[in-house]
């Protein structure tokens, strides 16, 4: 039996895959890849309300992230050549992948600059390092993915309060910046991973019951390693014992929590979308505070 094509389905052939090739190229992604270089050397000690106990609540979630997000960028391209057939989505995980790895870059110098208080932060990026490496090899690409897009949602939360109220307790500005471009940024990727799992596996209940119970151990993995690590930054930082300052950031947990609680709740819903919810105001507001609006976003605005 043949299997020779006909010339005219041939033609046809190279007709959809050259339509496929220009529209992949006129394709731009939804928002840009920033370069930033960040120099934190003349940081004080505690940058954070003058707080050791917040300062090293901020630290170490800062030392989930070199690691975290190489973690995110190597589970999105293990699927990335399935997403070819969308190129406007493909596309803007090529810029996720820019933006977590320049997010990677930039918290990976604040580290080094903080090593200059005995924190040894590059410790606690290696035990994020081994951890997620070692869930790398156990999951299937799917979970992995789906890690991924729990542990999006939990920071498209946080930054909220960041851009929102909480940026204006650090006192230095470059490390205020740091956080509140890392904000922007993850505001305006919070749906590219959650897209992309859709496109892969759909909405149904084999792809909802999966979702839902790896962003339950989400929570409890990305809990269990701040609490974790906060302490031991208050242990090498000598402030173990300062009840004083505990307290403080029990006070900042429970007011934090009563909002983040209901949003993270809100994932649990089978049609849950992360563009549910609209922060253009809020990010328009941060960017224009670090100086990053094209002239035609300032007019806007
Ligand atoms: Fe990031
Ligand atoms: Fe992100």
């Amino acid at each position: 039996m043949s299997h020779s094509v006909s010339v005219p389905a041939k033609k046809s052939i190279q007709t959809k895959i050259s339509r496929a090739k220009t529209k992949l190229a006129q394709a731009k992604p939804s928002f840009p890849v920033r370069r930033m270089d960040y120099e934190f050397a003349a940081m004080p000690r505690y940058w954070f309300a003058n707080e050791p106990s917040l300062t090293h609540l901020f630290t170490g979630m800062s030392t989930l992230f070199p690691e975290g997000e190489s973690y995110f960028v190597r589970s999105v391209r293990a699927l990335r050549k399935q997403i070819k057939d969308n190129p406007q989505l493909d596309k803007d995980i090529g810029a996720f992948i820019g933006q977590e790895a320049m997010h990677s870059k930039e918290h990976h110098a604040f580290h080094q600059s903080a090593e200059q208080f005995g924190l040894d932060p590059a410790s606690l990026e290696n035990a994020t390092g081994l951890i997620l490496k070692t869930l790398e090899k156990l999951l299937s690409k799917k979970a992995n993915l789906l890690l991924t897009v729990g542990l999006e949602h939990y920071t498209a939360v946080l930054v909220v309060t960041m851009m929102d109220s909480v940026n204006e307790l650090m006192t230095d500005d470059t490390v205020r910046n740091l956080w509140l471009w890392h904000s922007v940024e993850e505001t305006e990727h919070k749906a590219v991973a959650f897209d992309m799992y859709q496109h892969l596996y759909g909405s149904g209940l084999n792809a909802y019951l999966p979702r839902i119970m790896i962003f339950s151990f989400a929570l409890l993995m990305i809990t269990s390693m701040m609490i974790g690590y906060t302490t031991v930054l208050m242990k090498r930082d000598k402030q173990l014992l300062n009840l004083r300052s505990w307290k403080k950031l029990g006070q900042m947990m429970v007011s934090s929590h009563k909002i983040f609680i209901p949003k993270f709740l809100d994932y649990y819903r089978p049609d849950f979308h992360p563009n549910d919810t609209d922060e253009s105001e809020l990010v328009a507001k941060t960017k224009a505070k670090l100086g990053l609006l094209k002239p035609a976003d300032a007019l806007a605005c």
